[in-house]
């Protein structure tokens, strides 16, 4: 699978952050990152709805955006009509997991699925043919700026492998403390989409996204 570098703008420097999505995608990112997260699922409120119609705009990249919210069938018709290209729910958080993979096709946007750090990729295997993504979360989500959890690694091997046995072409996506000392061990262990927040936002821009991308080569 092709590799993508999706830069996550929780990290971004909110003020700016018009200048700063170009930065990041003049200088080569493939998707950009948007973590919607509800106070609930997450302890955390980041942002929604009227922000992501504001910079849908700003660049012709994918919006991937990963929902960390209760519920998320409530708001799945929305995001995709605000211009969402991939919305990812957490297993863990829907009721229905099937039933909300097939809203998110049915209002034409692919479809991914993230998993907690905790929860096993068995959680899933009924539903990897139908899905586009997988979301490996490698810290538990609600914070940007923390540690990647090692054992995550494990699952997104894992999770590799089986998609092989099953002849399953899908995004294996990583998400957490992803920065030029970790990203070696993402690739390696099977992922091709890499979602990097402060490894991309914090300093120089341009410089991190070329530095992550000399690394996927
Ligand atoms: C965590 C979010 C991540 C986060 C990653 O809950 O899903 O996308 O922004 O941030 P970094 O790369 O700083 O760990
Ligand atoms: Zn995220």
């Amino acid at each position: 699978m092709e590799k993508c570098l999706a830069p996550s703008i929780l990290a971004a420097d909110f003020g700016n952050l018009k200048m700063q999505i170009e930065a990041a995608d003049e200088a080569g990112a493939g998707y950009i990152h948007f973590d919607v997260m509800d106070g609930l699922y997450v302890p955390s409120i980041s942002f929604g709805l009227p922000v992501l119609k504001s910079i849908r705009g700003i660049t012709d990249k994918l919006f991937d955006v990963h929902l960390m919210i209760v519920d998320p069938e409530r708001y799945i018709k929305d995001f995709a009509e605000a211009g969402a290209d991939i919305i990812t729910v957490h297993a863990e958080a829907c009721k229905h997991l099937d039933a909300t993979i097939d809203l998110i096709k049915e209002c034409g946007a692919m479809a991914g699925v993230a998993l907690n750090p905790a929860t096993p990729i068995e959680e899933i295997t009924h539903v990897l043919d139908k899905v586009d993504m997988v979301l490996i979360m490698t810290v538990n989500p609600g914070f940007g700026g923390q540690k990647l959890i090692p054992y995550t690694l494990k699952k997104v091997s894992d999770l590799s492998k089986l998609c092989e046995e099953k002849g399953l072409k899908l995004d294996i996506e990583v998400d957490g403390g992803i920065n030029t000392d970790t990203i070696d061990a993402a690739l390696e262990a099977g992922a091709n989409v890499i979602v990097a927040g402060s490894a991309v936002f914090k300093g120089d821009i341009r410089a991190n996204v070329e530095a992550l991308l000399e690394k996927m080569k």
